[in-house]
């Protein structure tokens, strides 16, 4: 499974970038909004993040109708041969996808809460489908559900369409992920950084060192 960060913060991107277990990153309005203060364009924080991580970096579009949607792709996608211009899941939405596609531009369709939905966005030609598992929880459903569901009927159809696991709130929803086999899941700094936390790791790594301590020696 591939291992995103969803965050348009650079210094967290650095520092997951730095672990050695990044596979892209994930951008959205909000999470760019959040990074107002720090004064850089748009396009600059797309450029950064591209220079930075060597893999798919998600940026997403905020036109809505069909013309504008395609005018705003196009922009992004010359920011970065990696930028996947995000789109979201609305009928303009997914034929722009369909006019990107046919322009070898690669579209990752957003704001996805059914099977249903990412039928469509696999129809259309989206390179990959986001939906927002922690949302549709809050919402009092199961949304690790729906990522069973997305990925039998892609299997059924062989879509090749990539399923990418959004809105992570724990590190549950990202072994469920990956149990399920979604292709990619976008995880935030907080939620990267609790997947490598198990007390009892702590606990052995330190009776190890308190241990070999009592030795006296050193490894040189
Ligand atoms: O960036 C897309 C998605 O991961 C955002 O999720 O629910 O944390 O805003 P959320």
């Amino acid at each position: 499974m591939e291992i995103f960060i969803d965050t348009a913060n650079i210094d967290e991107i650095r520092q997951a970038n730095d672990w050695g277990i990044l596979d892209g990153v994930t951008t959205n309005p909000s999470l760019v909004a959040k990074e107002k203060d720090k004064g850089k364009d748009f396009k600059a924080i797309v450029k950064e993040i591209c220079e930075l991580v060597h893999g798919d970096i998600s940026a997403e579009v905020v036109a809505t109708r069909y013309e504008a949607i395609m005018h705003e792709a196009r922009i992004l996608a010359k920011i970065h041969k990696n930028v996947v211009v995000k789109v979201p899941l609305t009928p303009d939405g997914l034929k722009a996808v369909k006019t990107l596609k046919a322009e070898g531009t690669r579209t990752n369709v957003t704001l996805c809460f059914s099977a249903n939905q990412a039928l469509l966005a696999a129809k259309a030609g989206a390179y990959i489908i986001s939906p927002f598992v922690g949302r549709l929880d809050d919402a009092g459903h199961d949304g690790m559900e729906i990522i069973e569901e997305i990925r039998e009927i892609y299997d059924n159809y062989k879509f090749d369409t990539k399923i990418l696991v959004a809105s992570v709130r724990n590190p549950l929803h990202v072994k469920q992920a990956a149990l399920i086999g979604a292709d990619i899941a976008t995880i935030p700094f907080k939620v990267l950084e609790q997947l490598y936390k198990h007390p009892l790791t702590d606990a052995g790594l330190k009776q190890f060192l308190d241990d070999w301590a009592k030795l006296g020696q050193q490894i040189k």
